[in-house]
């Protein structure tokens, strides 16, 4: 479905992004792995029109969409989740889902004037999918309640809702997982789970959690200095040699049995794992 091919992203002198190829497969939820650093916003950043390659190509359904600005992508059924916005706070959840832009008319003025009665069918139509969105995420219970008075994770739900308001085909996720705790972050693979088996969604997904991304990706993609350093199921990449040695190398040596990580929902004895705030010092082998 999309296909990178050998992407560069230079700032500068620094090589973010070298020469990186991955696909993204139709109807699966792939992983992106890789210490901090690795390049994975920033290749998120290029998939999603948001920074332009240094070099290389982006293909979705073989259509060269490599330079297509985010709008243009979003359009296509490409998009990226986003933070709440500042502004969005102020809004009730159904208020947020309302205002996402899917093509309502009622923003020009002409169409304000004279298409009153379509108008209000539309929002009506608009209104009626925000909450089927809603029961799905299982938020009916905060519909009214203010974006920003939500939990961290209610706020990830909502975020994900955002892209069911929309023809979503592919859905880059970075991090849903961050700063989200465990009750929350099974509630929220759930919904990525059934979104994919139920609607279609495709997703790739940037996560440091093992747990969560061997729960929910196949395949795992491993980034690891700005390339592409493996590819295969959760259990394969977290056993080869070279995504040890890339976690690893960076300032830990011979940390093992470091955290069994018990309440965590992969039963693998073998862990690599890393989170934000820990700098890839969790990496076990
Ligand atoms: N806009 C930018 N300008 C300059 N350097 C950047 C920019 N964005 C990212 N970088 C650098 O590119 C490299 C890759 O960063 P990137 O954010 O893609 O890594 P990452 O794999 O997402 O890491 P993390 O797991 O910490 O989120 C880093 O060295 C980072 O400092
Ligand atoms: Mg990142």
């Amino acid at each position: 479905m999309i296909r990178v091919e050998s992407i560069s992203k230079h700032f500068g002198g620094l090589k973010a992004v070298n020469d990186a190829s991955i696909q993204i497969e139709s109807g699966a939820i792939t992983g992106l792995i890789g210490p901090n650093g690795a390049g994975k916003t920033t290749l998120f950043n290029i998939i999603a029109g948001v920074y332009q390659p240094t070099s290389g190509k982006v293909f979705l359904d073989d259509e060269d969409i490599t330079g297509l600005k985010p709008h243009q992508l979003f359009g296509k059924g490409l998009l990226r989740t986003f933070q709440i916005a500042h502004e969005f706070s102020r809004l009730t959840v159904l208020e947020n889902l309302m205002m996402v832009p899917g093509g309502q008319m009622g923003e020009s003025i002409t169409n304000t004037w004279f298409k009153r009665k379509e108008m209000m069918e539309q929002e009506k139509k608009i209104a009626q999918k925000a909450r089927e969105v809603i029961d799905f995420l299982n938020l009916t219970h905060v519909i009214d309640e203010l974006a920003g008075n939500l939990s961290g994770g209610q706020k990830k739900l909502l975020e994900l809702g955002r892209t069911m308001m929309v023809e979503a085909k592919v859905v880059l996720l970075d991090e849903v997982g961050a700063g989200v705790n465990r009750t929350l972050l099974y509630e929220i693979g759930d919904a990525i789970l059934r979104l994919n088996r139920e609607r279609g969604y495709t997703f790739c997904m940037i996560e440091h959690d093992m747990g969560f991304i061997s729960r929910l990706c196949d395949p795992v993609i491993v980034m690891a200095e700005g390339a592409v350093l493996a590819q295969g199921t959760a259990e394969e990449v977290r056993s080869d040699e070279q995504v040890i040695e890339a976690y690893l190398g960076r300032g830990l040596k011979n940390k093992k049995d470091a955290t069994s990580g018990e309440d965590r929902e992969s039963s693998a004895s073998s862990e690599v794992v890393s989170t934000r705030e820990g700098n890839n010092e969790e990496a076990i082998s």
